[in-house]
C-alpha cells in the first residue's frame, strides 16, 4: 500500500504533466510560462476541452458563450438566503452550485466554469451586506469578475493578473481534487457532481486552503526583522509553513514563478502595496533557508499559494474567498479530467488491506 497514493498512476490524460524534478508543467502540450500572460482564460479554458464535448471552439468564439453562461447562472443568486450566507464563501458557492443540474454535455460544462465566477462576487457583496451585481457578458470572464466583486471597471494590469492566476490554476496533474472529479465521473455520474465532489477536496487547508493561511502568516510577521524568529518558532510548535512544500515538485513550483510574473505590472504601476511585497520576498528567503536547516532529507520549496495570496489581496479579494477563486480557475481543468475519464476510462474502484480483528471462530 503506498500511503496517500504517492507515485500511483492512476490515470492517462493529455490534459497536463507536472515534472517534480525539472519544476516544469505542461497544459495540453504547451509550458506554463508560455501561456501566462500570452494567453487568455477563455483561450486556455478552450484549449483543455478540446475533444472533450461534443462542441469544437476556440477562446474567441468561448467568450461569449461564457458571458451568456453568467448571465443565466446569476439567477440562482437569488436562493442565497440568511443560512447559506452565513456559511464560508467557498461553501456558500458550492451550495448554489448544487442547484444546477446534473449533464455531462457542453452546456453543463458551460454553466459550471460561469457558476463560480458568479456566485463568489456576488456571496461576498451581500454577505458584506450590499447588493449582487449581474454580469457583463460584453467583457471577459477576469473583467466581469473583477467588476462585480468591486462594483468598478477594473484597470488592464488588474484584468490581465487575474488572468494570469486563472490560466496558470487551470489544471495541475491528479491533484487531490481533480482525482476526486475522475472518481465521481468514473461512476458516470454528471459533470456537477464531479464540481462538487472537486470543491470539497479543494477547500482544505493542505490542498486549495492554504492561501488564507500565507495571509495571516504576513500579518503576524508584520515587518522583516520578525521573519526568522517567527518562522523558527512555527516549526518549533511542529506546525507546516503554509505556501511551502508539494507532493510533487523538489524544487520551485513553476506556478509561483508565473504569479510573481504576474504581478509584475501591478507593482510597476503602483496597484500592489510594495512594503507587503518585500516582507513576501524576505520570508520566501527565509523560509526556504529554515526548512533546508530543520528539513534537509525532504527539498521543500515556495508553492503556488505563497504568491496567490499576494495576487489576490493585491486585486481586492478577502482572504477568506481565495479558495473559491481557486475553484473559479480550476473548474475547467476538473470538468476536463471528468469528460476524459468518462471517454476512456473504467470506474475506479481501488482496494483496501483489512486490519481489523477477525471475527472470533465460534
Ligand atoms: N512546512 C514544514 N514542514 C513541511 C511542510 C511545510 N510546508 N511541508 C512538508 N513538510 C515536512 C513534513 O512535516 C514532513 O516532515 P517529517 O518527515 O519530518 O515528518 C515532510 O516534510 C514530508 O511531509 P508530507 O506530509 O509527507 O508531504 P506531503 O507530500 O504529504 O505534503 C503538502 C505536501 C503540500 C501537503 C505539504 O507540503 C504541506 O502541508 N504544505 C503546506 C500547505 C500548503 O502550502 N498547501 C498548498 C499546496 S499547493
Amino acid at each position: 500500500m503506498k500511503n496517500g497514493l504517492e507515485d500511483v498512476i492512476a490515470a492517462e490524460t493529455q490534459l497536463s504533466d507536472v515534472d517534480g524534478e525539472a519544476g516544469r508543467l505542461i497544459i495540453r502540450g504547451v509550458s506554463l510560462d508560455h501561456l501566462v500572460l500570452t494567453q487568455t482564460y477563455e483561450s486556455v479554458a478552450a484549449l483543455l476541452l478540446d475533444g472533450l464535448t461534443e462542441k469544437h471552439f476556440d477562446g474567441n468564439q468561448l467568450r461569449p458563450k461564457l458571458g451568456q453562461a453568467r448571465e443565466s447562472v446569476f439567477a440562482h443568486v437569488a436562493a442565497a438566503d440568511a443560512a447559506l450566507l452565513a456559511l464560508p464563501p467557498v461553501d456558500a458557492v458550492r451550495a448554489l452550485i448544487a442547484r444546477l443540474a446534473d449533464g455531462e454535455d457542453f452546456d453543463t460544462a458551460l454553466q459550471l466554469m460561469a457558476a463560480p465566477a458568479v456566485f463568489l462576487p456576488a456571496i461576498l457583496r451581500l454577505q458584506a451586506g450590499g447588493q449582487a451585481l449581474e454580469p457583463d457578458p460584453s467583457l471577459t470572464h477576469s473583467a466581469d469578475i473583477l467588476r462585480m466583486l468591486t462594483g468598478v471597471r477594473p484597470s488592464a494590469e488588474q484584468v490581465a493578473a487575474l488572468d494570469a492566476y486563472l490560466v496558470t490554476i487551470s489544471d495541475h496533474g491528479l491533484n487531490a481534487s481533480t482525482f476526486a472529479s475522475r472518481v465521481i465521473a468514473s461512476t458516470r455520474a454528471g459533470l456537477t457532481s464531479s464540481v462538487l465532489a472537486a470543491i470539497s477536496a479543494l477547500k482544505g487547508p493542505l490542498h486549495g486552503g492554504a492561501p488564507g493561511p500565507v495571509l495571516d502568516m504576513f500579518d503576524e510577521i508584520d515587518c522583516e526583522e520578525n521573519a526568522h524568529a517567527w518562522l523558527g518558532n512555527a516549526l518549533d510548535r511542529g506546525e507546516r509553513l503554509m505556501g511551502f512544500g508539494h507532493r510533487i515538485y523538489r524544487v520551485r513550483d513553476p506556478r509561483a514563478d508565473a504569479l510573481k510574473g504576474a504581478l509584475k505590472p501591478l507593482i510597476a504601476t503602483g496597484q500592489v502595496d510594495s512594503r507587503r511585497i518585500a516582507l513576501a520576498e524576505t520570508v520566501e528567503q527565509a523560509a526556504i533557508a529554515i526548512l533546508r536547516e530543520r528539513k534537509p532529507d525532504r527539498p521543500l520549496d515556495v508553492n503556488v499559494e505563497f504568491y496567490t495570496a499576494l495576487l489576490l489581496d493585491a486585486l481586492g479579494f478577502p482572504r477568506e474567498a481565495f479558495t473559491g477563486v481557486f475553484a473559479i480557475g480550476r473548474t475547467v481543468g476538473w470538468i476536463a479530467h471528468a469528460r476524459e475519464q468518462a471517454l476512456n476510462g473504467r470506474l475506479i474502484r481501488p482496494r483496501s488491506v483489512y486490519v481489523g480483528p477477525l471475527p472470533q471462530a465460534a
